[in-house]
Formats: structure tokens, C-alpha cells, sequence
């Protein structure tokens, strides 16, 4: 079972992972971080930017590696993942921008994905991955039936997450149908998963992975297969948990 803490809100599970994070770069200056996108790991980043700039954490040999990209958005579209990323994760902590990977979505061919798992293991591999989930229980962009020996693929985006990431397009018709994303075997190569969620949108998602049974229909399950998975979410998404 990982280890599940309920916060307060948002902003005191950014304050604890970005903590986490922190501590671990202090002791290793070429940690890995694996990032997420989306809107839920912006707190810790946010949080992880201040701790940096008090404490004057080393960052110049940390590396980043993006779990996914879409398919076919122009590379300089301001909802690219490189370009979220760069936004939100390079520029906040001033990272190299040699430091920063992200799958190419232009280029995104069976290579595409080779390339991006040869990345990760001249890295030396992830040393700690950030997760979101969403709302169909996926982890990057690994839907429901993904098998948990996936590796880094390009996949059709089911119409759920479509809907659920027409927020930052103009119109759902305008989000990519498709996306290369770390495989969920991928995924359990990092040293250390964080998975976070919030909002009563996610507590089914969080309820079947945590308490329904490890299966490829529901792909956060996949965390009671890691050796270290930390779970941090809000009341709210905790709230179809069972004692
Ligand atoms: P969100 O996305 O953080 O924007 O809710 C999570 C996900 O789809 O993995």
C-alpha cells in the first residue's frame, strides 16, 4: 500500500512535497526529477521556487524529465507541454535548459520514445516522479487499459481527458487526439513516485486506485506495485475513501 497523506488544501501539499524534493537535491546536486503538468503539481513548484531561492539550493546539475507531450501542437504552442514546462518548472527554478526533457510530440514515431528512454537512463534515471491523476485513473497519458509494462508510446487520448483539458484550449475540438507519454512500465523505474490529488473531481480515481484492485483498467493502481509511492491529497479527494 503506499503511504496516503490528507492535507488541508493545495498549497500545504506543495509545501510538503517541494519540502521532500528540497531535502533530496541537498543531498544529491544531479537528482532527477521526474514533472508533471497540469494543474495540480503547480503548488509544488511554487513552493519548491521559494524554498530554492531561501536556501540556495544547488539546482545548476538538476534535470527534469517531462512524463508527456501531445501530439501535433506546434512546438512553440503555449499549451505544448515544453513550453508548460519551461514556463512552469525551468524558468521558476532556473534550471539549464539542457537539464529540461520533454518527449517530442513533432517528431513523436516509435524513435520519438526510444530516444526519450535512452534520456532518462544516461540520467541515471528518475529519482523521484511526480504524478497527477486524472479523472479515468490515468497516470501520464496511460488510459485505462494501459498495459503496467508500457513503455514510452504514443497513445489515442480517450474523450474524457479531452474534456477534462479543454480548459486550457480554446474549445475541446482544439485539444490533440493524441499524445506520447512515459510508459507505465516507465513510470515504475523512478526511484520514488509522489502522486497528488485534489478535488472531489478525482476522489473515484483516488478511491479505485488506492482501495480497488491493481489492475491495468484502473492504471494509478499501479502504485501498489512501487517499493516507495507516496499519496497526497485533499479531503476532498480523499472523501470516497473507506476506513
Ligand atoms: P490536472 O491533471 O492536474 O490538470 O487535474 C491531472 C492528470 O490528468 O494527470
Amino acid at each position: 500500500m503506499p503511504e496516503v497523506i490528507i492535507v488541508e488544501d493545495a498549497d500545504q501539499a506543495g509545501q510538503l512535497v517541494a519540502r521532500r524534493i528540497a531535502d533530496a537535491i541537498a543531498a544529491r546536486p544531479n537528482f532527477v526529477l521526474g514533472v508533471a503538468t497540469g494543474s495540480t503539481p503547480l503548488t509544488t513548484y511554487q513552493a519548491l521556487a521559494e524554498i530554492a531561492t531561501r536556501e540556495q539550493l544547488p539546482l545548476d546539475r538538476v534535470q527534469a524529465f517531462a512524463l508527456d507531450e501531445y501530439v501535433g501542437l506546434p512546438e512553440d504552442h503555449s499549451e505544448s507541454y515544453a513550453k508548460v514546462v519551461d514556463r512552469e518548472v525551468a524558468e521558476r527554478l532556473g534550471l539549464a535548459p539542457g537539464n529540461v526533457h520533454v518527449p517530442s510530440g513533432t517528431a513523436a514515431d516509435a524513435e520519438a520514445g526510444t530516444a526519450y528512454e535512452a534520456a532518462i537512463r544516461e540520467a541515471g534515471g528518475i529519482d523521484l516522479q511526480l504524478l497527477g491523476i486524472g479523472s479515468s485513473g490515468h497516470i501520464g497519458f496511460n488510459e485505462p487499459g494501459s498495459p503496467f509494462d508500457s513503455r514510452t508510446r504514443v497513445v489515442e487520448l480517450i474523450d474524457q481527458t479531452r474534456h477534462d483539458n479543454a480548459r486550457f484550449f480554446p474549445s475541446v475540438d482544439d485539444v490533440p487526439t493524441h499524445a506520447i507519454t512515459q510508459g507505465i512500465g516507465t513510470i515504475l523505474e523512478a526511484r520514488q513516485l509522489v502522486l497528488l490529488a485534489f478535488g472531489e473531481r478525482k476522489a473515484a480515481a483516488v478511491a479505485a486506485a488506492l482501495q480497488g484492485p491493481v489492475t491495468e483498467a484502473m492504471p494509478a493502481s499501479v502504485l501498489h506495485r512501487h517499493p516507495s509511492a507516496l499519496v497526497v491529497i485533499d479531503r476532498a479527494a480523499a472523501s470516497k475513501l473507506e476506513d
